[in-house]
């Protein structure tokens, strides 16, 4: 009995994790390339209910739709008191209009040094990213050195930005957002264009 209530205990915090859902908003793309420049991010087909980030032709001054629409999704059990972290969820709508929440992950090709976006039901395998309070970009803290030996701790965390807009092949042939590993030199795949991504509320 004991041990079922702990259990039961346990269940709650993990199902309580990401649950406060923000207002809904778009990713912007913020580029020196300025076909990418302020367009929006939009969930793009890569199999069944499986969603990739791909790069869309709305931008700030057309309206936004569901393919375009996310929320993030932070714990109100455990507030940070930096930026928070937190998971981007994207709704599929499946027959009869119901709301399927999928979390964003980012995939690993272990061939390949980008790391892909993809949106799949629940968030058993969600990536969390942060968003910077100061200017609303979507970052990836990091807290270690592992270009130097031996990989040493860094005074302060940095706010890795490490994002590109590529053409890849995750299920389809897609312009889509990636996610550069690493803190050095520039992606191996050519097509890759540097980008920020930016949160901006519907
Ligand atoms: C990108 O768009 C922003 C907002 O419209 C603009 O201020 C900025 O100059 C543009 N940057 C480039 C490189 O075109
Ligand atoms: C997803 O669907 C739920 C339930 O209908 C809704 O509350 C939520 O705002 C939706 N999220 C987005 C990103 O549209
Ligand atoms: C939920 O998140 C909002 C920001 O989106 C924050 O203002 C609010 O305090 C949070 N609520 C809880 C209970 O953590």
């Amino acid at each position: 009995m004991k041990m079922l209530s702990i259990f039961l205990v346990l269940i709650g915090l993990v199902a309580a994790q990401y649950d406060n859902f923000s207002a809904p908003f778009r990713l912007i793309l913020k580029s020196d390339d300025p076909a990418l420049n302020g367009t929006a991010l939009g969930a793009c087909h890569q199999g069944a209910a499986t969603e990739g980030l791909c790069v869309t032709t709305q931008t700030l001054s057309t309206e936004p739709t569901d393919y375009t629409t996310f929320t993030y999704a932070t714990s109100s059990s455990a507030p940070s008191p930096y930026d928070t972290q937190g998971l981007i969820y994207w709704n599929l709508t499946i027959a009869g209009g119901t709301d399927v929440p999928s979390a964003l992950e980012l995939t690993v090709n272990y061939n390949s040094d980008i790391a892909i976006p993809i949106f799949t039901p629940g968030e058993a395998k969600a990536t969390t990213l942060s968003v910077a309070a100061d200017c609303e970009d979507l970052y990836i803290p990091r807290s270690q050195d592992d270009t130097v030996s031996p990989p040493a701790y860094l005074d302060q965390t940095e706010k890795a930005t490490n994002w590109y807009v590529c053409l890849t092949r995750y299920a389809y042939l897609y312009e889509t957002l990636v996610w550069k590993m690493g803190a050095k030199a520039e992606p191996q795949n050519p097509s890759c264009k540097k980008v920020q991504v930016t949160r901006v509320f519907n």
